[in-house]
């Protein structure tokens, strides 16, 4: 369990590199839902962009002086739906429940117009899914695939 204050403080410019790392670490880019790795022109470009996005806000936390994770929140009507990481040496010590409930706070205190949080999880993020659950989310949608390549591959044809 951390031991030191926990909190969250909006990113900013000086934050790029730092973000930069943690968006291409390796089970980042698997849990994302775009799994290509992620050039530095083009973060650089969204990173600016979203800054100046009233829709959208980027948080660090920190335990005490020690940037542990991010978490963003981008706003559609009065939703608003969360993307979050933990830096990878710190995953498993249970930062990521809290990185939740304190996204919860800040949005019951200062965004009082949100009023729904979602995220979209893989079912093989065992880890997030259990932050969510934890902090009190329920599922409420999940999503079908059929991998087209199995049958072509098989040389039969549906
Ligand atoms: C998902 C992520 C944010 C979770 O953060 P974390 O700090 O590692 O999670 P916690 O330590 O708070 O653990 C939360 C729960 O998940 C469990 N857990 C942790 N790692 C796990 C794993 N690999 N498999 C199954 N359960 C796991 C913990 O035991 C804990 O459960 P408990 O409360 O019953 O003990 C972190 O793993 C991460 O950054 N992953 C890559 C990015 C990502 O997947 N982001 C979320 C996209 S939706």
């Amino acid at each position: 369990m951390p031991k030191q204050k926990l909190f969250l403080r909006k990113a900013d410019m000086t934050d790029l590199d730092m973000l930069f790392e943690w968006a291409n670490n390796e089970l980042v880019r698997q849990n994302a839902f775009n799994t290509e790795q992620i050039s530095y022109e083009e973060h650089k470009k969204w990173f600016k962009e979203l800054l100046d996005d009233s829709k959208q806000m980027q948080f660090i936390m920190y335990s005490g002086s020690e940037p542990i994770g991010q978490a963003r929140l981008s706003i559609h009507m009065d939703e608003a739906e969360i993307d979050y990481s933990i830096a990878s040496e710190k995953r498993g010590m249970g930062y990521g429940k809290e990185l939740i409930h304190l996204l919860q706070k800040i949005v019951s205190n200062e965004y009082t117009s949100i009023r729904k949080l979602v995220a979209k999880v893989k079912t093989s993020n065992a880890a997030s899914i259990c932050c969510f659950r934890k902090n009190g989310f329920s599922e409420t949608y999940s999503q079908y695939e059929y991998d087209m390549t199995k049958c072509r591959s098989e040389g039969y044809h549906i």
